[in-house]
């Protein structure tokens, strides 16, 4: 039993729009905005990286939930884009923030990472002794993007969320999930770890992918994992008050709120400003509507997501804020 009491968000100082990415790519605005939704991204200095960005996030995370770093029993990072391998990314946010009494670990599930960090979350609250855990997505993709490959550097952006969850109702089904056979379709060298430690952008070492295979995956499993997580709440679509989607296509939003016969304005988007930020992309985007006050006590709120492994997961919640 676990519930969502702050959440929290950090995003770079840079904002890079289309028509700047139109000087060094061959790409053009009314392509990225008509074939994806997005307009403008985050891309980290130099000088940001995963854990600064990470921190950001969790000291907002906590001041909403009205928690000290101290009360922390854990500490989960999904990221892709690691700060370093040894400390890991959760080791260098927790000595920043002081949280002594907090175990910390990351995981890696792609764009995913943030709905498994919820479900990890969730089993370490059922533990007697435990009661707060914080869950944080952050990336710096660009650091691991092909700025020459104009078939996935639009799309990528850099950001972080987190949530602090605590024992109690309020997450009411997970589902997670992965099929290893397609892993293929989305991908980094051997090396992209090497290259955010150096800071370097070599292309042997970047992500690339079968956009096509990707969109086809993620329109099939964007619904299928939504009803079996609805499924799971005993619950119908129907009774959902909002859908917060990985933000990595508004067609393919599109295509997930027409298979579920759900209305578009359930379905909350920011990809226009954010891009995809992988794992941090549902978690930014509950920041959000959690700071317009868009979501209310008892609402019904799912979030759903898909990415590289390939993986993907969903989640059914009761707001309990
Ligand atoms: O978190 C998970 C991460 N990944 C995803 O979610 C990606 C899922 N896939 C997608 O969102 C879409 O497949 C893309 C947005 C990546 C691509 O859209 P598409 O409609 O599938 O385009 P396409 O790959 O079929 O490309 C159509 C054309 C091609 O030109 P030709 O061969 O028709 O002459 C591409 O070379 O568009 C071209 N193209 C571009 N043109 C201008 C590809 N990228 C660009 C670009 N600017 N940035």
């Amino acid at each position: 039993m676990a519930r969502i009491i702050g959440t929290g968000s950090c995003m770079p100082r840079n904002v890079v729009t289309n028509k700047s990415m139109e000087s060094y790519v061959d790409t053009s605005d009314e392509w990225i905005v008509s074939r994806t939704g997005i307009k403008e991204r985050y891309i980290s200095e130099k000088d940001e990286n995963t854990g600064d960005l990470g921190y950001g996030a969790a000291v907002e995370a906590l001041r909403d939930a009205g928690i000290g770093p101290m009360d922390l029993d854990y500490i989960i990072v999904a990221t892709t884009t690691p700060h370093s391998l040894v400390p890991n990314t959760s080791c260098y946010i927790q000595g920043k923030l002081g949280a002594m009494n907090a175990a910390c670990f990351d995981i890696n599930a792609a764009c995913t990472g943030f709905i498994y960090g919820l479900e990890i979350a969730q089993s370490l609250l059922n533990l007697k002794d435990k009661e707060y855990v914080l869950v944080i997505g952050t990336e710096v993709l660009s650091k691991i993007t092909d700025f020459g490959d104009r078939s996935t550097c639009v799309l990528f952006g850099d950001g972080a969320g987190a949530a602090v969850l605590r024992k109690g109702e309020g997450i009411l089904g997970i589902v997670t999930g992965a099929d290893g056979t397609k892993g293929e379709c989305l991908s980094t060298g051997d090396f992209a770890v090497s290259n955010i430690l150096a800071g370097v952008n070599e292309s042997k070492n970047l992500i690339s992918m079968d956009g096509k295979e990707v969109y086809k995956f993620a329109v099939n499993i964007l619904p299928l994992a939504l009803e079996k997580a609805l499924e799971k709440s005993d619950m119908k679509a129907e009774e959902l008050d909002h859908i917060i989607p990985h933000q990595a296509n508004v067609r393919i939003i599109e295509s997930a709120a027409k298979r579920l016969h759900l209305p578009l304005d359930k379905f909350y988007m920011n990809i226009e400003r954010t891009g995809n930020t992988s794992a941090a992309s549902i978690a930014i985007a509950l920041d959000e509507m959690n700071k317009k006050g868009l979501l209310k006590m008892g609402d019904k709120v799912s979030m759903v997501g898909f990415g590289g492994g390939l993986t993907y997961g969903a989640i059914c919640m009761e707001w309990t804020m």
